[in-house]
């Protein structure tokens, strides 16, 4: 029985974890290294539960009772009562690695250990730990609060008590979850980060321009969002290392990242966090203005003379 849950990683993710598991009734102990994430993470979480309330989604008992079943903390002391713990720290393989090394210390008997991981082997991961039969993905969407899915991702030892327990309370959050196997980018990130690279490859062939690749996508497919704006929402940095996970860990051409998303991260134009990718991002303004890099056709790599063919009879 799942009373007790440790998250480690105050971040984007971090924050939204807490706040389903705090409002589904489980007690939360959200550990960060820096103190300030932690403080961040609470200002968001509260910010988040008062929307929800202006919304009747929920009702002011549960905004006060899942605040009250937060706990912050910097130390990892909390893992040795919890029964499950999830991982949310940066998508960096040496950190996840020693921090699962560092769990399996502390967690006791019969604790699940689930990583939020977006792109590195859950079997990896799990194969650092004694106990890989308890290492499972378990990949929330962002906003969590909003997104229903929940990736459920069994890596090569995980155990079908553990697929079935993180299956259900899944559902307990009120979330969706969808069992899938660890191969490179799950399914998720193996659909979906190739259509944002063919987007930008796109762009890069001169294809189209920013506004046309994401219109048709938006318009004909019934996308939310175009994949350059979600590229820059994603963040570009982010895209290009999924991109090479998928390259190296299938060793297929049909996965390189496209030149121009390699050089624009090169460039620091990381999309919405850095202020400018695709499109241009002024802080307070909601207003979708294409970078001005893009905004003008340019010629594409093929050019030159237009063969007029052969003369009419
Ligand atoms: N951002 C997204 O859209 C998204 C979506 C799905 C999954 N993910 C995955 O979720 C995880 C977290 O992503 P994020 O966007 O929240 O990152 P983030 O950079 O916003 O937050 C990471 C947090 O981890 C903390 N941290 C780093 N090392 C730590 C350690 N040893 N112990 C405790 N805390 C530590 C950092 O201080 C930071 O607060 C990553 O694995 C990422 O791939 C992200």
């Amino acid at each position: 029985m799942i009373g007790q849950v440790s998250v480690i990683g105050a971040g984007t993710m971090g924050n939204g974890i807490a706040h389903v598991f705090a409002q589904a009734g489980y007690k939360v102990v959200l550990i960060d290294l820096q103190e300030p994430q932690l403080e961040k993470a609470l200002v968001t979480i509260t910010k988040n539960l008062d929307r929800q309330l202006s919304k009747g989604v929920i009702t002011e008992e549960v905004r006060q009772s899942a605040l009250d079943n937060i706990t912050l903390a910097t130390t990892m002391n909390a893992i040795t009562e919890s029964q499950l713990v999830i991982e949310a720290a940066t998508e960096n393989a040496d950190i996840k690695l020693r921090i699962f090394k560092n769990i399996d210390e502390l967690a006791p008997p019969g604790c699940i250990l689930a990583t939020n991981t977006s792109s590195i082997s859950i079997t990896r991961i799990a194969a650092v730990t004694s106990r890989p039969d308890a290492v499972i993905g378990m990949h929330f969407m962002n906003p969590v609060p909003v997104m229903k899915l929940v990736e459920v991702i069994n890596g090569y030892s995980t155990s079908a008590y553990v697929t079935s327990t993180i299956v259900d309370l899944s559902r307990k959050l009120g979330k969706i979850p969808a069992v899938v196997n660890d191969y490179p980018g799950f399914i998720a990130n193996r659909i979906l980060m190739p259509m944002i690279n063919e987007a930008i490859f796109s762009l890069y062939e001169n294809v189209a321009g920013v506004e046309s690749i994401d219109t048709v996508m938006k318009l004909g497919m019934a996308h939310p969002m175009g994949p350059l704006q979600l590229a820059d929402f994603i963040g570009l940095d982010v895209c290009l290392s999924i991109m090479q996970v998928l390259f190296e860990g299938f060793g297929n051409p049909r996965y390189a990242p496209c030149p121009l998303l390699v050089n624009m991260v090169t460039a620091g134009k990381l999309g919405v966090k850095s202020g400018e990718g695709f499109y241009s991002y002024t802080a307070g303004s909601k207003e979708l203005v294409v970078s001005p890099r893009f905004s003008e056709t340019r010629p594409g790599p093929v050019s030159g003379k237009i063969d007029p063919g052969p003369p009419a009879e």
